[in-house]
């Protein structure tokens, strides 16, 4: 690893960070092997209401710029109707957690079906804590069910974000606290109802069923991408770029493109994280090569606020990751731009993906252990719609 010498602005101060290399690398990672998820899940959501395939993009200019061969965009800024794409994580898991409150838990029951069970008035109450997205999706899945819901964010998160919490039409707490703290919150409320459920997409010891089914649920995005690229004519993708908060989706994508029944031959693509440097849990965890908590600080990537990483996404990110950046507010709202003139719609998380690739190809080391040549193929996740976290400034 090499250390890059740069100071950045931290909790309002001036953090020197020269000690302290900004990126790290795993030559192993591909050839780590993990579980992945069940097959059945993407026929789940196909049988949602609204259900539809989100776009991808190619830009043959990022393509150029970025020094190899084809690039694209798999644009979340659409799912079931909402700006980001959480659904597929909170519908199947709160799908999974209810089926096993009935007496036939593999069962395929129908959201009419477990709403008839277990909705309307005195019915059960799905709690979590959010920095925006994942509340939206479990207000949105509990207003399906008939549930009522109960979600808890930080207070500094964007107005809009609360707004779409309240529009599915759940109850809103606003706490002022980091989102870390936001999460032991609304554990206790859960704990102390009866008729409550906690549906958080972070797991930590003793809970991490239904965080694990969230992780489960994402692997829609990339079977569909999967699709999207045959018919583009590829057999997969050599690098793909995930924003990171608490690591559940970096885990998603850990899992399917080094799940245990892929085939041997088949292309291991490398795998990049991309996290806020006030945030970056993920990249200081794997530098101490063990999970460490950061103090998290301001950023407008408020879906990647966050100070731990997930317990169950550790060990696959340990093993699983090829190189995790971390990026400023300056080079996100410069992707936020690129983006936004190439038509592609991209918040600042979304967005995150695209700065975090420039900032580890600057450097030939990474692009070097990355595998990366002039003729690969890079896939960006971009998470959220600018609707979801319009930039501010
Ligand atoms: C838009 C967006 N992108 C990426 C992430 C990161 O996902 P995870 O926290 O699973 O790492 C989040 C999480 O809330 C998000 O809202």
């Amino acid at each position: 690893m090499l250390a890059v010498r740069d100071t950045l602005r931290h909790n309002g101060q001036v953090t020197d960070y020269s000690e302290r290399p900004t990126w790290y690398v795993n030559a192993a990672a591909r050839e780590f092997r993990t579980e992945p998820a069940p097959v059945e899940v993407l026929d789940f959501h196909r049988r949602l209401p609204g259900y539809e395939v989100t776009a991808l993009r190619e830009s043959p200019g990022l393509a150029d710029s970025l020094g190899v061969g084809r690039v694209f965009v798999k644009e979340e800024a659409r799912r079931f109707g909402l700006p980001a794409f959480k659904m597929v994580g909170a519908s199947w898991a709160i799908h999974k957690a209810l089926a096993e409150r009935t007496e036939d838990p593999d069962f395929d029951w129908t959201f009419e079906d477990l709403a008839e069970r277990f909705g309307g008035p005195g019915g059960l109450k799905l709690v979590c804590a959010t920095d925006g997205n994942h509340g939206r999706a479990v207000a949105h899945t509990a207003k399906l069910l008939d549930l009522a819901a109960h979600v808890f964010v930080p207070a500094e998160i964007g107005q809009r974000a609360k707004e779409g919490i309240l529009s599915e039409g759940a109850e809103l707490t606003e706490v002022n606290a980091p989102y870390d703290d936001v999460v032991i919150q609304a554990t206790a409320a859960a704990d102390s109802d009866p008729d409550a459920m906690m549906v958080q997409d972070t797991a930590w010891e003793g809970y991490e069923r239904i965080p694990g089914w969230i992780v489960e649920g994402y692997s829609t995005i990339f079977r569909e991408l999967d699709s999207q690229l045959a018919e583009a004519g590829l057999e997969g993708p050599d690098v793909v770029v995930t924003p990171c908060g608490v690591g559940s989706l970096i885990q998603a994508t850990a899992a399917h493109y080094r799940g245990n029944d892929r085939d041997p031959t088949a292309v291991k693509p490398s795998l990049l994280s991309v996290e806020p440097v006030e945030a970056a849990c993920l990249l200081e965890s794997l530098k101490a090569n063990r999970p460490v908590a950061v103090q998290t600080g301001r950023t407008r990537m408020a879906g990647l606020n966050c100070g731990k990483v997930s317990t169950i996404a550790w060990p696959v990110l340990h093993g699983g990751i090829d190189a995790a950046v971390s990026i400023t507010e300056d080079q996100d709202l410069a992707a936020v731009e690129e983006l936004e003139v190439l038509g592609i719609d991209s918040g600042p998380c979304g967005a995150a993906s695209l700065a975090g690739l420039e900032t580890a190809f600057a450097d030939p080391a990474v692009r070097e252990v990355m595998g990366v040549t002039a003729r690969s193929v890079v896939v960006l996740l971009s998470t959220e719609s600018r609707e979801a976290n319009p930039v501010e400034g």
